[in-house]
């Protein structure tokens, strides 16, 4: 099945995007992630990105777009992937329909701009391989260090409050047309993101098996 996770930075795209990779066995691909990798490699696409992502600004359409092609590629992606963070733009979506790549569906996660912002302080992320942990709500079982591979955790830079009222103001001029976009094609299915994780993972699950 190939997925796309629609929603508000903070929304919990990175959340259920894990949920259900392990569920369907398939690879999630993070445009967010492969950046901050990037950036920690110092290659120059990655520094190229810094200073948009610094201001919670987009990264061109051109260089993400670029990415994407380049992982769906990959043998992994042969039985299905989840995109997400990707489309973030008409223009992006538009690339996606060009290579030929045919999605079923759509899934966006619905958190209202407050609970979003009071939720980013809370998160920390694993500086070693990325996953996202919160303080009140996905606690690590020993504080400060990563589940999955033992990393340390720290809070993402532009996780700072205003830096996230600019993303959410990227997001709605320039993501939320995709909801028109992709309900058009009768492809998109809203979830109403819960304060909890497993309660927002059984939404989740429920909307890509329906
Ligand atoms: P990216 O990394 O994609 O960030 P984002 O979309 O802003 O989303 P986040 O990763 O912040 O949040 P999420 O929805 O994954 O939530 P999470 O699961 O972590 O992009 C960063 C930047 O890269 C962009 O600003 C841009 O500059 C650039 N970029 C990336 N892709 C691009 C593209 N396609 N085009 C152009 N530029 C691009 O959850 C958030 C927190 O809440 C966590 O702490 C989590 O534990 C907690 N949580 C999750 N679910 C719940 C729940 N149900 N209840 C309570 N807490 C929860
Ligand atoms: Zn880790």
């Amino acid at each position: 099945m190939n997925l796309i996770l629609l929603g508000a930075p903070g929304a919990g795209k990175g959340t259920q995007a894990e949920v259900i990779c392990s569920k369907l066995h398939i690879p999630a691909i993070s445009t967010g992630n492969i950046i901050r990798e990037a950036l920690k490699s110092g290659t120059k696409m990655g520094l190229a990105a810094k200073s948009y992502m610094d201001k919670g600004d987009l990264v061109p359409d051109e260089v993400v777009i670029g990415i994407v092609k380049d992982r769906l590629k990959r043998p992994d992606c042969k039985n299905g992937f989840v995109l997400d963070g990707f489309p973030r733009t008409i223009p992006q979506a538009e690339a996606l329909d060009k290579m030929g790549v045919q999605i079923d569906k759509v899934v966006e996660i619905h958190v209202s701009d407050d609970r979003i912002v009071a939720r980013m302080s809370g998160r920390r992320v694993c500086e070693d391989c990325g996953v996202s942990y919160h303080m009140l709500y996905k606690k690590p079982t020993v504080e400060g260090k990563c589940d999955a591979c033992g990393g340390t955790l720290v809070q993402r830079a532009d996780d700072h409050p205003d830096t996230v009222k600019a993303r959410l103001k990227e997001y709605h001029t320039k993501t939320e047309p995709l909801k028109d976009y992709y309900d058009k094609q009768g492809k998109l299915v809203i979830v109403e993101g819960q304060e909890d994780v497993a309660d927002t993972s059984r939404l989740t699950l429920a909307a890509i098996e329906a």
